[in-house]
């Protein structure tokens, strides 16, 4: 099939290569000059594993392209999703600007037929909208699908090569088909494609962030009663993840969710629910729980220190607001660099992929080390922010030789408490005594 993607980020690069390496011949248009250069010289412009592979490839095999004129592609293309993004306005909602922008001009320029599929995260009700922009300009036949994506970041390509499901939301049989044709591929497992209507899939989207962000925000809150009780939150983790009602995954405590995503789409559907006047009780909640846990190893450091933080000088190990990602969008460790540097501290950091996104963000308010035990000379403890591989067997004799005192503020649980003690550190971390 003949396919355009809009948008060229996150999302539309993974979609857009992923259809590419089964064939398609994929367009990926983005306003962006520079990224559009870069891709098409062959440079890949975010690091998520296992993707340059399949983009050179693909590339090479002239099935991928990049260009920034829309109206170049629109006629041969059967089916335009659409990987724009959502942020959230003033008032918290999602901000449509993009979508609504972008269908306007599809609008002025589509001849024919089209499926145009709106793959962003986006509020209950959007689908309609993109057809009544469209339809302002354009009088003939296309059809307006809602295919939310689930991928996750740092394993995007496997989530969207072989994903747990694939939700299509249309009432039009011609878009079903071309649909159920374009992922078949992708569901050879056996996998479901659910079709629904366009209000379900857009709703099933925020749903399953909210409810993945709940959970995150549920053992928080048990991490906090088991440092105030005594009890210890990887036994409890244990304890009922191994009921399959509940299930294993989404139980660790931590620092709070960041990301693109679940903080802004926990935001937009608390938004449309006030809206249609319905008080969502629990997500609200949900969000007062991440703000204040994502300042938790902060009130710990603190603590520590007698709130005498002038002066002192951390190691900082992780940026990214996950493992194997350079996305530090709402990432905890910026609000852990934020709130120390206010208090007069100093940060050395070392992250494997997501410092020049840092620096691009704020400079140089902090010092960044060519690898993590370069992070750890003089400073006075170090902050564990994200779970990166090589940040749970680091080399200790080297961390011990390095650091300039043996304290450890572990914002993700990397390593035994009991261990830690007998290496002689003060070791923190999140829901252990
Ligand atoms: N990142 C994720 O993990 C993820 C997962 C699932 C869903 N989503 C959703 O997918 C959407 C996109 O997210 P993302 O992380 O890929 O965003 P992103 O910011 O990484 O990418 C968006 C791209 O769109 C481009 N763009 C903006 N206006 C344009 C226009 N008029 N024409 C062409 N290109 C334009 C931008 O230059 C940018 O490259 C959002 O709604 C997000 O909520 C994201």
């Amino acid at each position: 099939m003949k396919i355009t993607v809009v948008g060229t980020g996150y999302v539309g690069l993974v979609t857009g290569t992923c259809f590419a390496e089964t064939g398609n011949k994929v367009t990926c248009v983005d306003i962006d000059k520079t990224k559009v250069e870069k891709l098409s010289a062959g440079q890949i412009t975010i690091f998520e594993p296992g993707l340059e592979k399949i983009f050179l490839r693909n590339i090479k095999e002239g099935r991928l392209h990049f260009t920034t004129a829309i109206e170049s592609v629109i006629d041969e293309s059967e089916i335009l999703f659409l990987a724009l993004p959502t942020p959230p306005g003033a008032d918290g909602s999602a901000d449509l600007k993009y979508i609504l922008g972008v269908a306007d001009q599809l609008g002025k320029i589509m001849k024919g037929y089209k499926v145009i599929v709106n793959k962003s995260t986006v509020p209950v009700g959007t689908a309609d909208k993109v057809r009544a922009a469209i339809a302002k300009n354009y009088h003939g036949d296309f059809d307006v699908v809602s295919n939310p994506e689930f991928l996750r970041e740092g394993v995007a390509v496997d989530d969207f090569m072989k994903p747990d499901r694939v939700v299509v939301g249309t009432r039009s049989e011609t878009a079903k088909k071309l649909m159920s044709d374009l992922y078949a591929p992708y569901v050879r497992q056996g996998n479901p494609v659910i079709f629904m209507d366009e209000r379900s899939s857009e709703l099933t989207k925020y749903a399953a962030n909210s409810f993945l962000a709940t959970k995150i925000s549920f053992m928080n809150e048990v991490a906090q009663l088991c440092e105030r009780m005594g009890a210890d939150v990887d036994m409890v983790r244990r304890g009922i993840g191994s009921d399959d009602r509940i299930g294993k995954r989404f139980l660790f405590p931590g620092i709070g969710y960041g990301g693109s995503c679940f903080p802004k789409d926990v935001q937009a559907l608390i938004k449309s629910s006030d809206e249609v006047g319905y008080d969502f009780k629990i997500l609200k909640a949900v969000e007062k729980v991440n703000a204040i846990q994502k300042l938790h190893l902060v009130e710990k450091i603190k603590s520590y220190y007698k709130g005498e933080l002038k002066g002192k000088h951390f190691a900082l190990w992780g940026l990214a607001f996950k493992p194997n990602t350079d996305d530090i969008r709402e990432a905890p460790a910026l609000s852990i660099i934020y709130a120390l540097i206010s208090l007069g501290a100093t940060i050395k950091a070392y992250d494997p992929e997501a410092m020049a996104n840092v620096q691009g963000q704020i400079g140089d308010k902090i010092v960044y080390a060519e690898s993590q035990y370069h992070a750890l000379e003089n400073a006075d403890a170090l902050i564990i922010a994200t779970e990166w591989s090589e940040f749970r067997t680091p080399d200790f004799e080297r961390l011990d030789q390095t650091i300039k005192h043996k304290v450890i503020f572990d914002g993700r649980n990397l390593f035994e408490v009991e261990k830690m003690r007998e290496r002689g550190y003060y070791y923190e971390s999140i829901g252990r005594n």
